[in-house]
């Protein structure tokens, strides 16, 4: 498996990221060239593809990784960490997550962090299996229902 980091978006990664999309969220707008150019050239975003060299270098995974000085250090999130059913338990998700562990540390950054709904089992195992480890804090959004 390929994992690239994108410096520019095309039609056919518009295309590959609103499939996956669909497999992570069902609220979320589809993307056009427009907001993926936004997302890729936003200068505090890296963007991981993974490209599959046996399908003819298909996209069959993404994630983000965003970066930014706060008052206390450099951080780092990791956002939107989806690999398509066909390319599942191959390794992408994990060769994705490691990469942009490694970017996150080689560019200064105190921490990483993720947030992960408690159902999704799959990308806990993941995140546990490369080293991250569950922290007792809470994750607050404004005006979400209770629970949501
Ligand atoms: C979570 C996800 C990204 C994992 O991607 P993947 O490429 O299938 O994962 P990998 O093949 O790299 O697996 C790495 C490790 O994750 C764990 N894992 C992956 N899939 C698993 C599954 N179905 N059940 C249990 N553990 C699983 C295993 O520990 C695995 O290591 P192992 O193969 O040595 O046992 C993928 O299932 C996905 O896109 N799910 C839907 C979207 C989603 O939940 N994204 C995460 C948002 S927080």
């Amino acid at each position: 498996m390929e994992i690239v980091i994108a410096d520019a978006a095309t039609p056919e990664m518009v295309d590959a990221f609103n499939r996956l999309i669909a497999q992570l969220s069902s609220s979320a707008r589809p993307l056009t060239l427009g907001t993926l150019t936004d997302i890729v050239t936003a200068p505090h975003n890296t963007v991981f593809v993974a490209r599959d060299p046996a399908d003819g270098g298909r996209i069959v995974g993404m994630l983000t990784l965003v970066m930014f000085r706060i008052p206390t250090a450099l951080r780092a999130w990791i956002e939107d960490v989806v690999v398509d059913a066909s390319a599942r338990g191959r390794g992408v998700g994990e060769a994705l997550t490691l990469a942009a562990v490694r970017r996150a540390r080689d560019g200064g950054a105190k921490t990483v962090d993720l947030t992960s709904n408690r159902s999704r089992e799959a990308a806990h195992r993941l995140y546990e299996k490369v080293g991250f480890r569950v922290r007792e804090t809470s994750v607050y959004r404004y005006g979400a229902k209770p629970g949501a």
